[in-house]
């Protein structure tokens, strides 16, 4: 029991540095980036040095997911909820995708590694949608690690849109009612297409999901620690990998 616990929070008795076992490596891990804030008040700097930081673990946990084999990762960058956030650092975030792809994008193709979104593009301002769909574009043909952003991204509004959708191929007679089922939802969510995470991680020791994936993490194991996101390292991320191996996972059976 004791053992679940440590689990749960990050702490197990894994050697840090120990590299996962190759033969079960999580294929989708969703990651809620949390943390960036109080990194930087704790060192006496402003809020935006924190997202900067966490810029960098961006590249440090891509560059990471991609030698494990790690098929997909997708990270929580701006929830549909962030708009609240000061005018100010809104801005500041809007504008990391952009600084982010332009330091980056080079490597990243040399790494193979594709880059997608999930969110809603209406309400993004045109230099971050550019600089998203311009990456986009030109790593499409990449086939190794699919580095998926969550932007503008919301569950419930996510989940809102889907039903949406299949209600109105209900309205125009294409979809009886009663042959619902969980193929149709799936179809309609921003995920359509990629399996569901395996793994989510989130730093900075809150336990919620804060809106994520509401639907797709229906079977995923969990793992959180109180590690900031600028702080976190390839050696945390393994030992969640490895932290994942160690899980039983029978969804909903014995
Ligand atoms: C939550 O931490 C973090 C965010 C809302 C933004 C996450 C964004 C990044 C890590 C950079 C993204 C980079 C790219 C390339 C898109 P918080 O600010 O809420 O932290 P706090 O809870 O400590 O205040």
């Amino acid at each position: 029991m004791l053992q679940r616990v440590k689990a749960l929070f990050g702490k197990t008795s894994v050697p840090q540095s120990q590299i996962p076992e190759s033969d079960n490596i999580p294929q989708h891990i969703a990651i809620i980036m949390d943390g960036n804030g109080r990194w930087a008040k704790s060192r006496g700097l402003p809020r935006m040095a924190g997202h900067h930081s966490g810029m960098k673990t961006v590249k440090r946990i891509t560059m990471a997911a991609n030698r494990l084999g790690v098929k997909y990762l997708t990270l929580y960058a701006f929830s549909t909820e962030n708009w609240k956030r000061p005018k100010a650092e809104v801005e500041f975030l809007m504008k990391l995708p952009q600084e982010f792809l332009s330091i980056e994008l080079k490597d990243l193709m040399e790494n193979n590694v594709q880059v997608r979104m999930m969110g809603y593009r209406g309400d993004l301002p045109s230099h971050t949608l550019q600089a998203v769909e311009e990456a986009i574009e030109r790593t499409a043909g990449n086939t190794g690690l699919v580095l998926n952003f969550a932007l503008n991204y919301g569950s419930r509004k996510e989940m809102i849109e889907a039903v949406r959708s299949i209600s109105e191929a209900v309205a125009e007679g294409k979809l009886d009612p009663s042959d619902i089922n969980e193929s149709h939802m799936e179809e309609h969510l921003l995920t359509a297409g990629l399996p569901d995470p395996d793994l989510l991680i989130r730093t900075s020791g809150e336990l919620r999901l804060s809106n994520f994936m509401l639907w797709q993490l229906a079977y995923s194991e969990m793992w959180f620690t109180d590690v900031y996101w600028p702080e976190f390292t390839e050696a945390h991320f393994h030992e969640a990998v490895r932290v994942y191996q160690m899980r039983a996972r029978r969804y909903g059976g014995v």
